[in-house]
């Protein structure tokens, strides 16, 4: 090695090792002036020997000023969430269950906080920064590397040598509070929009096209979680302490909790003390600590059963209600909304809030110009929870409810038991016209993704499209003579239209917007019908034989095939060649014997999940990384580039979601059929196999 590459070396060493001392430790151990000194002279050097450049380098942390689109990847497992709890009692009895589920096995419980920013995955090969992905639909996430690479406490090459050669690790990606704070005094100063909570702020930074720009923001990040094989320790506590040993910031608050009184106390310590902290949380988070427990407990469809967050009591803030307004949904439920005087709350600012129905107003006793409590419920949508009734004033008057539909003049209707005013004017009143035309579009019914609510009013004030059947007969002429399409977006629109009618069966019921009936109810009542004539000949008593069907779904599902308009709409749909029936094939085959097949994309008619059990159904095996041994790979929309790259050196036969089922011999939904058997037989509800076995490999 020449002296000058030896000299470039030791300048990274030293940059890195102070850039750690600083934005990871707060401990800096020269000044700023030096510092700038030492990168000066590097990117000097950089420059004059560019054989010796590296993009890992310190000076490549500094972000460039173009600009770029952001490619989709495929996480090599998927990023799922936490099941959250809001009191103490919930986390003992999670704390309860999992030792439960380990029977006879002493458990220590990990204390963590739960950082509110946006959450990232980072891939670390021979110690150095391949990739960082966002979250995006816990599939796939944005390719965001370049803007991560100017996160100072993210190291780029790591420290020591005791690494895995490849590993994940995962964390949160935060805006601190003064960053924060000075970045909207900016923005304020600039006549831009202001960002609600560092939340926001962090995941919109994360997204710019300018990294230059997010290198100015001051984004830091918080990993929390490793996986990987031939990890350090089998301990969760014991794999941070090395990840930070590598120079990852990992949090000095975490502790080993090894009773319930512990969790107790870590519980009441932080509700007061995370106010002082420099960061935003919202709650904290409790893992178990062994990997093998961790092993042992698995997954919920949906969740760690290893791990819990516990959500911080909402704080509270008093403003004055200034009027209310009443919303119609797209079933005709009226929901009366408050417009308030706008108050910061948690970091957001909150000018409405919903108060549910009429029996939610009335318990309130609320009366305009109240000064009233607002929370937010769940975090997203803030409700108010009380009235400062010493502070209303004696001319003030009690909210009353609207008696006729504020969109189109009917007279509402409430049915006895139930708790909501509706607009029974199904067939002329525009927003719900409107919201059932959106709904049948959504991605969980026909997936016709050019419709969104714009599209669905545009298509519905055209004239064009009035109701769900009417998108059956649109033409291109007729699309094209709407002001927001042109040539490629008619065709987009069309398209999609002509793809859903493979939709599965159940997903043609829960698109219908039977009042009631959501996904789950609309996969067992379709299940049990067979098809739309037996289902729209149900009785109630017939309906209400299906396990987990009441009387109040069997009287809805009733009630709407009664009605004329809706059994002329279900006819045409049926004349356009939606999938009307169920269709029950053989539920397995070998075809796939002895078959590896990759899963990659995302897809239309099933998810992936479904896409493994189908696979194991028909006697393959579905596989998650590619060698020279794998058969096929299953590719839906966007799959990464690199993995296709790979399959074609290969010479691995790629199929398209339509290939591989017609080559497994199965229309959609007979396909749809066989996963949803196999799948609820590793369900998490289902006490004698605990553990899901498709996202068991997470941790492989
Ligand atoms: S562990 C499989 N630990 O909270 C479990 N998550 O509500 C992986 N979060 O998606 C997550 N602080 O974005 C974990 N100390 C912490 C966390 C944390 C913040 C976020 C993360 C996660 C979400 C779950």
């Amino acid at each position: 090695m020449s002296p000058i590459q030896q000299h470039i070396l030791e300048l990274r060493k030293q940059l890195n090792e102070h850039n750690y001392n600083y934005y990871v430790l707060n401990r800096p151990t020269i000044s700023d002036r030096d510092f700038d000194f030492l990168m000066k002279e590097l990117e000097q050097l950089e420059q004059l020997y560019p054989e010796f450049d590296d993009p890992m380098s310190p000076t490549h942390r500094v972000g460039s000023d173009i600009n770029k689109s952001f490619t989709q990847v495929e996480h090599i497992h998927p990023m799922l969430s936490l099941g959250n709890s809001y009191s103490v009692a919930e986390v003992e009895d999670f704390i309860r269950k999992a030792k439960a589920g380990l029977t006879g096995q002493t458990m220590e419980i990990v204390g963590e906080l739960k950082f509110d920013g946006t959450s990232i995955s980072l891939i670390y090969e021979h110690g150095r920064l391949l990739r960082a992905v966002t979250r995006g639909d816990g599939v796939r996430g944005d390719d965001v590397t370049a803007n991560v690479k100017t996160i100072r406490s993210i190291p780029l090459q790591l420290a020591g040598s005791d690494y895995p050669d490849a590993f994940e690790i995962r964390g949160e990606v935060l805006l601190p509070w003064e960053a924060f704070n000075r970045l909207n005094e900016q923005r304020e100063k600039d006549g831009e929009a202001l960002f609600a909570n560092p939340r926001n702020a962090a995941a919109g930074t994360l997204k710019l096209q300018n990294s230059a720009e997010v290198a100015r923001r001051g984004l830091d990040a918080y990993l929390y979680h490793i996986i990987g094989d031939n990890l350090p320790s089998d301990t969760h506590w014991g794999n941070l302490q090395a990840a930070r040993s590598w120079g990852f910031k990992i949090s000095n608050d975490i502790r080993i909790l090894n009773s319930i009184e512990e969790v107790d106390d870590f519980i009441n310590y932080w509700d007061e003390q995370r106010k002082q902290l420099p960061v935003a949380t919202d709650g904290l988070v409790f893992k178990v600590n062994n990997l093998n427990q961790q092993l042992n407990l698995g997954f919920t469809s949906k969740f760690p059963r290893w791990a819990i967050a516990f959500k911080f009591k909402a704080e509270q803030a008093l403003t004055r209600l200034v009027s209310v307004s009443f919303q119609v949904g797209r079933t005709g439920v009226v929901t009366p909304v408050a417009n308030l005087d706008t108050v910061p709350l948690s970091g957001t600012m909150v000018s409405r809030a919903t108060l549910h129905n009429e029996d939610f107003v009335r318990s309130l006793d609320l009366h305009l110009g109240d000064m009233v409590y607002v929370e937010k419920g769940g975090e997203i949508i803030p409700k108010i929870t009380g009235v400062e009734l010493e502070r209303r004033t004696p001319e003030s008057v009690p909210v009353s409810f609207v008696t006729h539909c504020p969109e189109c003049g009917a007279e509402l209707v409430r049915d006895e038991g139930e708790a909501a005013w509706v607009c029974p004017n199904k067939s002329g009143c525009e927003p719900q016209l409107i919201g059932k035309i959106e709904h049948f579009a959504g991605r969980k019914m026909m997936n016709i993704d050019s419709i969104g609510g714009e599209t669905a009013q545009l298509l519905f004030k055209s004239g064009l499209v009035r109701n769900i059947a009417d998108l059956y007969s649109l033409t291109r002429e007729q699309i094209l003579s709407l002001d927001r399409f042109a040539e490629r977006s008619a065709q987009r629109l069309l398209q999609g239209i002509e793809q859903s009618k493979k939709v599965p069966f159940e997903r043609v019921v829960f698109a219908l917007s039977i009042p009631f009936v959501g996904e789950t109810v609309a996969k067992k009542i379709a299940r049990a019908a067979g098809d739309i004539d037996r289902l729209m000949g149900m009785t109630i008593d017939d309906l209400t034989s299906i396990d987990d069907i009441g009387p109040r779904i069997a009287e809805s599902v009733v009630g709407f095939f009664a009605d004329e308009e809706n059994r002329r709409i279900v006819e045409r749909l049926k004349s356009a060649g939606l999938q009307m029936a169920i269709e029950r094939k053989a539920a397995s085959s070998e075809i796939l014997a002895g078959k590896s097949i990759i899963i990659s994309g995302t897809f239309d008619y099933h998810s992936r999940d479904e896409y493994k059990a189908i696979i194991e159904q028909n006697g393959g095996k579905n596989v998650s990384s590619i060698s020279k041994n794998t058969d096929y790979v299953l590719a839906g929309h966007n799959m990464g580039p690199a993995k296709l790259e790979k399959a074609t050196s290969l010479g691995i036969t790629i199929l398209s979601e339509e290939d591989f089922l017609s080559l497994i011999g199965s229309a959609p939904s007979s396909a749809g059929e066989q996963a949803e058997q196999s799948a609820s037989a590793g369900k998490p509800e289902d006490a004698e196999n605990p553990i899901m076995p498709d996202l068991f490999s997470m941790l492989d």
